[in-house]
């Protein structure tokens, strides 16, 4: 063939196989049986192969998969990707409408949409051939994940026009791809993905851009970042524009004139919801008009224009097949609810902590029980009750057992507790979480000793206690299952760089009674050194804010054992550090004010402060500022359009000041 010719039926096929690309994946709508496609993409591959000065990096050869990259690169957006407000009743919706309306008054409609449970992602087009495509990171920072990007097939490698913008999207895994795939990992065996969004998020970070083309992932685009010179004046324009350039973007969107629209909107969708072929979370709700966007503004991590609705937690009924018992590192026996695996919001969930045996009788739980499970927070399972109604008369009461079912020696209920503990301190269950608890991250953060590993560790009666990890040699380990040279050689090498920890990893890493990873740091920061601790007497333990008479006590009782000093001295002996290695604390003992020693949240938009003064002073009365939300958080700071954080506060009862009553406290 003349070289002339090449290049024009090189052009050709591109064309031809973009179209059929376009109406299958983004239009749904095939024009030619699948067999015609895979033909003409051999063609075009074999001709790219034997004439790649005429491959264009918008050639739909690409889908197949690129280059294999060593690491993504790192992008910084042009435009932030930001986060959305959460809604999780009518309540927070009209009072979303409520705060629109005030700042643009009554003239208000609203867009719908899907929220797709994927993964975000930018795709950046140049003279209208698709260049850049990245996750969204932090929000500022991104991955450039091009390679992958391409060979999603319904992301347009040219659009209809050569303009330069950059779109927005969720990418995502269609629940019938993730079965496929998950059945495939399985047959082979290896770990199959949690959830759809797991797998789509992992098949796009893979450096092989062969896998991701393998994983038929999908796209939904909702925004374009930087509208410039579109014309476009309402997001529901900027969606059809979206499909007029040849984007996928979701069918189901609607335009909703009033809130109740919207309510209506969503209470149809949750009814819809199993339908749908994809996973989504929720419901996006965004002010239409573009004027009124920008009106509205942002806070500093989202728009006030547009707000998320979150589904409440999927709850579904299931079987209890048995109920098992496991030996926690305190001795604390605790009952697991082994379920009929079933799906609930996106994982199968087999096993739901049922936490002591009190719950077991509050809930009336029997074994054969037909039960309502549901993820808490949307990620720990849960029991939630039982159908009383559904029960045939054939199940089991469950009571707890008398001895340990690890070390069979006799289980006491210690006053006041609810839980039943096994004391023996020789008891290998208690030693082996306990060599798990060591090693886990917030302690001596050692990885690749799962708890597997320590598992077979212990097993192997290669380590006893935690000294003996440090006496680990390499032959040993090579001894065990699935242990290779490399893997050997990296947990040495984290194994060595435990050493160097700081004095608190290690302290809440030996498992002291009551000693959680804060109250860890506050003795290392205030004892300064192992040795000191170890002379500490309960007065002065008491003396210090945040450490009271159980925990004091506790402390003593711990180091007064001499097989303590004698593993003491041995992690010393092997070059352990017992040291604290951070800064000083500030002393907020003295301070009388009602932030001091609270760990206090800052959340939403402060209207008279700024964010970052009344951070300092709080601190300088006495408080500390944390990120998130947590069980040790004291009190929530809550600005406008306070979203997850504040539900999360709620959720554990969670003391809330308004700014108002902030600054009040603060003149005092
Ligand atoms: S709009 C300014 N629309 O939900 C934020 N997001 O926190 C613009 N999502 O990270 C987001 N479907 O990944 C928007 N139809 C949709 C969406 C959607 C899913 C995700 C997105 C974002 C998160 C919201």
């Amino acid at each position: 063939m003349e070289k002339q010719t090449v290049q024009l039926r090189i052009k050709e096929l591109q064309d031809l196989l973009n179209q059929y690309n376009y109406e299958y994946h983004v239009l749904d709508k095939p024009s030619v049986p699948d067999a015609e496609y895979d033909r003409l993409m051999q063609e075009l591959l074999k001709l790219e192969e034997e004439y790649p000065e005429f491959r264009t990096s918008d050639s739909p050869s690409v889908r197949v998969g690129g280059t294999i990259l060593d690491a993504f690169q790192k992008v910084e957006h042009r435009t932030p990707m930001l986060s959305l407000g959460n809604a999780f009743n009518e309540a927070d919706l009209r009072d979303f409408d409520r705060r629109a309306k005030q700042a643009v008054g009554e003239n208000l409609s609203y867009v719908c949409e899907l929220k797709i449970d994927g993964l975000a992602v930018s795709l950046r087009y140049e003279q209208g051939v698709f260049k850049q495509g990245a996750t969204r990171g932090d929000g500022t920072i991104g991955e450039d994940i091009t390679e992958n990007l391409k060979t999603v097939r319904s992301i347009p490698l040219r659009i209809n026009k050569p303009l330069t913008l950059e779109v927005r999207g969720e990418a995502f895994m269609p629940r019938k791809s993730f079965e496929s795939l998950n059945k495939a990992k399985l047959e082979n065996e290896e770990e199959p993905f949690a959830n759809p969004r797991n797998a789509a998020a992992g098949s796009l970070r893979q450096l092989d851009p062969k896998i991701a083309a393998k994983r038929n992932l999908d796209i939904y685009l909702y925004s374009i970042a930087d509208l410039g010179e579109t014309g476009v004046v309402s997001h529901s324009d900027g969606l059809d524009l979206l499909d007029d350039l040849g984007f996928k973007t979701n069918p189901e969107r609607k335009r909703c004139a009033t809130i109740d629209d919207v309510i209506k909107y969503i209470e149809e969708w949750t009814e819809k919801r199993p339908t749908l072929d994809y996973e989504i979370d929720g419901i996006v709700i965004k002010v239409d008009s573009l004027s009124h966007q920008s009106a509205l503004g942002f806070t500093a991590k989202s728009p006030r224009w547009a707000i998320a609705y979150k589904f409440p937690a999927e709850e579904v009924m299931t079987k209890l097949l048995d109920i098992e018992l496991s030996v926690g590192r305190t001795g604390v026996v605790t009952p697991t609810a082994i379920l009929e695996p079933v799906r609930v919001a996106g994982t199968t969930v087999q096993r739901a902590s049922l936490h002591n045996e009190d719950l077991i009788r509050e809930k009336d739980l029997k074994i054969g029980d037909t039960v309502v499970v549901k993820k808490a927070g949307d990620i720990i399972p849960e029991v939630v009750n039982v159908m009383v109604d559904l029960r045939t008369g054939e199940e089991l009461e469950f009571s707890m057992p008398t001895h340990c079912p690890e070390c069979e020696s006799e289980l006491v209920r210690l006053e006041g507790e609810v839980a039943l503990r096994c004391i023996n301190p020789a008891c290998p269950a208690q030693i082996r979480e306990g060599l798990i608890h060591f090693v886990s991250r917030n302690a001596m953060n050692i990885d690749g000793l799962g708890e597997k590993v320590i598992a077979q560790l212990f097993k192997e009666q290669l380590i006893a206690n935690v000294g003996d990890l440090y006496k680990l040699e390499k032959e040993q380990l090579l001894q065990l299952e699935r242990m290779g040279e490399k893997s050997v050689d990296n947990l040495l090498k984290a194994i060595e760089t435990s050493k160097q920890n700081s004095l608190e990893k290690l302290l809440f890493g030996l498992g002291i009674r009551h000693v959680g990873a804060k109250a860890a740091k506050t003795l290392a920061q205030e004892f300064e050194t192992i040795e000191n601790l170890q002379q500490a007497s309960f007065e002065e333990l008491i003396a210090i804010h945040e450490i009271g008479d159980k925990m004091a006590e506790s402390v003593v009782a711990f180091f007064e054992q001499p097989e303590v000093t004698i593993l003491i001295n041995e992690l010393k002996e092997r070059g352990v550090n017992t040291a604290y290695k951070g800064p000083k604390p500030v002393n907020t003992a003295n301070i009388e004010s009602v932030f001091a020693g609270k760990t206090i949240v800052l959340t939403g938009k402060l209207e008279q402060l700024n964010r970052n003064d009344a951070k300092s002073e709080i601190e300088a009365l006495g408080g500390k500022v944390t990120g998130s939300v947590s069980k040790s958080t004291d009190l929530l700071i809550a600005g406008e359009a306070a979203g997850s954080k504040l539900a999360k506060a709620q959720e554990l009862n969670i003391e809330i000041w308004d700014e108002e009553r902030l600054i009040q406290e603060l003149k005092k």
